[in-house]
């Protein structure tokens, strides 16, 4: 990925010199439910299948996001940005980039799973096509949070194709 700006903002690719800046914010923005820095560590450790990125102003990250892609699906494993940063584009910029990575790796369809509580997440996700496809109860844990799953489609294929058998 060529390195991006918008306005100060940078966004390039994920270094593991980053994931304490990225640690920080995911223990902020997901408390209990945080990812550890292991899982971090075992995604940038899987570069043929994983796209991750970051958001930079100055030395400081502000957001980070990730996909993996595998031969006939792709995922959007997180995407966060700085509480004090959201609502600039920022999250949309980071989409934006996954999903451009899933069209270059010819990808046909891109999903996530997302909080049911979640409404601006979903608000996101539905802005760039995703539809939702179904639920996953109790998904996050120790909340017990429903898990919504979208996905876009970007070959013209049913998207309930992809739809959990229950
Ligand atoms: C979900 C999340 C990643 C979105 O990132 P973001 O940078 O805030 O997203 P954007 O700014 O691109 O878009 C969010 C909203 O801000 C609005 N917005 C975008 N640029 C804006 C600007 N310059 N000024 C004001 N509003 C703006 C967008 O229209 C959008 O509003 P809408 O959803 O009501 O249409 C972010 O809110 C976040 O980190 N949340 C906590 C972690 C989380 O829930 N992650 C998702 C897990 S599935």
């Amino acid at each position: 990925m060529s390195t991006t700006e918008t306005g100060a903002v940078t966004l390039r690719p994920m270094r593991w010199w980053d994931v304490d800046g990225v640690m920080d914010l995911e223990r902020d923005l997901f408390g209990d439910e945080s990812w550890t820095i292991a899982m971090f560590w075992s995604e940038l450790a899987e570069p043929e299948s994983r796209f991750y990125v970051v958001a930079q102003e100055g030395k400081e990250i502000i957001g980070y996001a990730g996909l993996c892609a595998y031969p006939e699906e792709s995922f959007v494993q997180t995407i966060a940005v700085k509480r004090d940063r959201q609502a600039e584009g920022i999250g949309a910029c980071m989409l934006t980039a996954l999903i451009d990575e899933a069209r270059r790796r010819d990808e046909p369809m891109v999903g996530l799973e997302v909080r049911a509580d979640n409404e601006t997440a979903q608000r996101l996700y539905a802005r760039f096509g995703f539809e939702q496809i179904g639920v996953r109860k109790a998904y996050y844990q120790p909340s017990g949070t429903d898990a919504v799953l979208m996905v876009l489609n970007l070959k013209g294929v049913d998207p309930l194709q992809w739809a959990p058998h229950e």
